[in-house]
C-alpha cells in the first residue's frame, strides 16, 4: 500500500470558509486535488462561482455557497446546502478572516466587535454548526480552524486581532477535547506571513520586505504551497490521531530571536 494513501480525501465533503481568495481559495483546490467534493463558502459569490468553474474544468467536484460567518441563518443554510448536493459535510477549513492594522488608541467599539465577530465568532459558529450535524449523523469529522501566530505572540497595532486568534487558538483546544468522543477531531493552523489580499500593500513595500528579511529566521514570505501538507495531515486520516494541536507554518517566526 501507498502510504501517502492515508493523506487522500476521496469520498470526503470538504467546507472551505472564505474560499474566494488567498488561503482558503488555493486549499480549497487542493482538497479538490486530493480527492474532496469542495463546498466554497464565502460572501463573494462572483469569485466562488468562478473557482467552482476552474474545479469543475478540472474534473473535480465543487458547489459555491453564499456565506456570512457572522450570520447564524447564513452558515446555517450554507450547510444545508453543502449537504443537498453533497451530504454532511467531513472536513470544515475555518478559514475566514479579516485583518488590519489600528492602535489601540484608535480602536472603536464598532471596530472591535467587527475583528472579534468574524474572526473568533465566526470561527465558533461554524465549527459548532459543523459539529452539531456530525453528531447528528454519526459520523467522525475534522474541523481545522486558521489562527495566526498573533494568537500565540503579539504585534503592534492589531491588539484585537492578537484577541480574537488567541481566542481561536483556545477554541480548538476546548472542542478538541469535548468533541473527541464524537471522533470529531479539531486543531489549528497558525500561519506565519503568506502574502494574500490581507496583507499584500504592506508586503510590496520596502517596510514589509525589510520586516521579513529581519525577524524571519528563513527570511522570507511563505507561499501557499507551504501550508498545502499541513492542511492535508489535519484533514485526512494522516492525522487520525491528532486533536488540540497547534500547528505553526511560519519559517521559524515563533522562535526569531530576541
Ligand atoms: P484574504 O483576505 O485573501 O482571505 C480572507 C477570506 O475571508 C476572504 O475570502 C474573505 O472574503 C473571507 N471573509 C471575510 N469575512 C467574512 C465573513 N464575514 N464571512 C465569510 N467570509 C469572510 O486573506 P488570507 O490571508 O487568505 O486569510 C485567510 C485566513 O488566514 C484569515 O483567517 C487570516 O486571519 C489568516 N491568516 C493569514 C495570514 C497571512 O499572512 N496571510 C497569517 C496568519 C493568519
Amino acid at each position: 500500500m501507498n502510504v501517502l494513501n492515508s493523506f487522500s480525501l476521496a469520498d470526503k465533503t470538504v467546507l472551505v470558509t472564505g474560499a474566494s481568495s488567498g488561503i482558503g481559495a488555493h486549499l480549497a483546490r487542493v482538497a479538490s486535488s486530493a480527492g474532496a467534493r469542495v463546498v466554497l463558502a464565502a460572501r463573494r459569490v462572483e469569485r466562488l462561482q468562478q473557482l467552482e468553474e476552474e474545479i469543475r474544468q478540472a474534473d473535480g467536484n465543487a458547489l459555491a455557497v453564499v456565506l456570512d460567518v457572522t450570520d447564524r441563518n447564513s452558515v446555517e443554510a450554507a450547510f444545508d446546502a453543502a449537504e443537498a448536493a453533497f451530504g454532511v459535510v467531513d472536513v470544515v477549513l475555518n478559514n475566514a478572516g479579516i485583518g488590519h492594522s489600528q492602535g489601540v488608541l484608535d480602536i472603536s467599539e464598532a471596530d472591535w466587535q467587527a475583528m472579534l465577530s468574524t474572526n473568533l465568532d465566526g470561527v465558533w459558529r461554524v465549527a459548532q454548526c459543523a459539529a452539531q450535524r456530525l453528531v447528528k449523523a454519526k459520523r467522525p469529522g475534522s474541523i481545522i480552524n486558521i489562527a495566526s501566530i498573533l494568537g500565540l505572540r503579539v504585534g503592534a497595532g492589531l491588539s484585537h486581532y492578537c484577541a480574537a486568534k488567541a481566542g481561536v487558538v483556545q477554541l480548538s483546544k476546548s472542542l478538541a477535547m469535548e468533541l473527541a468522543r464524537y471522533q470529531i477531531r479539531v486543531n489549528a493552523i497558525a500561519p506565519g506571513y503568506f502574502k494574500t489580499e490581507m496583507n499584500d500593500a504592506y508586503f510590496d513595500s520596502e517596510t514589509g520586505l525589510a520586516y521579513i528579511r529581519n525577524v524571519v529566521p528563513m527570511r522570507r514570505l511563505g507561499s501557499l504551497q507551504e501550508l498545502e501538507g499541513p492542511f492535508l495531515l489535519l484533514a485526512s486520516e494522516a492525522g487520525a490521531f491528532m486533536t488540540g494541536a497547534v500547528l505553526a507554518v511560519d519559517g521559524g517566526h515563533l522562535v526569531g530571536s530576541l
